[in-house]
């Protein structure tokens, strides 16, 4: 039986309780969150929606910044959609929703910068009424945070996991296969969630000696990459390559937890002039998309923002009715202070076989695959 992992605070700390697919199949059949809170009364239709985004660090929040803009004024909402700034992002952040919540917002949706600074700015929102709904990243440690909408962040670990093995099998069929591990910045709650998600994969190979992790640096605090910032991913990569492989081992995958990153760590190996080991990623890229079909990354991770924004305007057009918004998992995050009720939606694994069909209804990435 496959096991759904608590996703928030103690993602790694494996809980079993019952099979996501039972979890989603039978949540998904109209049942509503259990504890979702929220404004029960409904509000006036032209009422603002604040939207606070975490820095651009990569191309999805761009996209969803923009999809809000448009997707919430097409409803009838006012917007105000911000975004922290790269280096002063926590306080930014802290002072955007604060700011919302003084121009009487009635929603606000955080893509947290950082999950566990926020609990002052949300618990000040829900004292003015307004609902809190998380989005893509969970914001920890606050009872005050009403909804969660998000790709199945777990199973997108897994995906990337399954994607490194199944990749590197393809290329050289029997082991034992070499590999680095990356994960994601440590203040996103998400990066301990991929890291386990793929671990639940690796792990076992790795118990086995069918996978070796030629620095041995399997923690996820040696793992780590701060701020999902490219540059500390290529420098990572850079010294373990000195450290590690400069007796000619040779490196057979890199698990990496999106695309801006395996870009950095491609670079990286490209540099040192050592052959192109199979490299994860996630976000659907462009210039991922286009390094795949050229047989360089090996698999990315579609997770259609489209769809994201357009279910987190779905809970904002509910709440402004008086509806209870749709969940459809009620187990799963617990932010280390309530399960919050969550809306997740199915993440899908990209490689260059099945791009064409995965890309079919995107105008941007589809031209890309022909
Ligand atoms: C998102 C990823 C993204 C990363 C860096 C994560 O929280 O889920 O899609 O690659 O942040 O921006």
């Amino acid at each position: 039986m496959r096991r759904t992992i608590i996703r928030g605070i103690a993602a790694v700390g494996a809980v079993a309780l019952l099979t996501l697919s039972t979890a989603c199949s039978n949540q998904r059949e109209g049942a509503t969150g259990a504890d979702g809170g929220g404004a029960a009364k409904g509000f006036a239709q032209d009422s603002l929606v604040g939207v606070a985004l975490p820095a651009k660090t990569s191309e999805n929040w761009v996209l969803a910044g923009d999809l809000f803009t448009s997707g919430l004024k097409d409803a009838g909402f006012k917007t105000d959609v911000q975004y922290a700034g790269a280096s002063t992002s926590v306080a930014d952040q802290q002072a955007q929703i604060s700011s919302m919540i003084t121009k009487g917002a009635k929603v606000i949706v955080i893509g947290a910068t950082d999950a566990s600074q926020l609990s002052t700015q949300v618990a000040q929102a829900k004292q003015a009424g307004a609902t809190v709904i998380a989005y893509d990243r969970l914001v920890t440690n606050t009872p005050d945070v009403d909804y969660y909408v998000a790709f199945d962040n777990y199973k997108v670990g897994q995906l990337q996991g399954q994607a490194l093995v199944d990749g590197m099998k393809a290329k050289k069929p029997t082991g034992p296969w070499t590999v680095e591990l990356f994960s994601g910045s440590p203040d996103d709650n998400n990066s301990k969630v991929f890291f386990g998600g793929a671990m639940d994969v690796l792990k076992p190979l790795i118990d086995k000696g069918d996978i070796v992790v030629g620095s041995e640096q399997t923690d996820i605090k040696q793992t780590a990459i701060q701020g999902w910032k490219a540059e500390n991913a290529q420098q990572r990569m850079d010294s373990l390559l000195t450290s590690a492989y400069n007796s000619g081992k040779q490196l057979d995958g890199v698990l990496s937890p999106n695309d801006t990153l395996a870009r950095a760590i491609l670079t990286s190996v490209k540099g040192a002039g050592k052959p192109t080991p199979i490299v994860t990623g996630q976000d659907s890229e462009v210039e991922s998309v286009k390094s795949i079909m050229a047989g360089e990354q090996y698999s990315t991770i579609n997770k259609d923002t489209r769809k994201l924004v357009a279910q987190t305007i779905t809970m904002a057009k509910s709440l402004q009715k008086g509806d209870k918004p749709e969940t459809n998992d009620i187990k799963s995050y617990n932010n280390g202070s309530k399960v919050v009720p969550a809306y997740l939606l199915p993440p899908v694994i990209v490689t260059k076989q099945n791009a064409a069909e995965a890309y079919a209804n995107d105008p941007k990435l589809s031209p890309l695959t022909k």
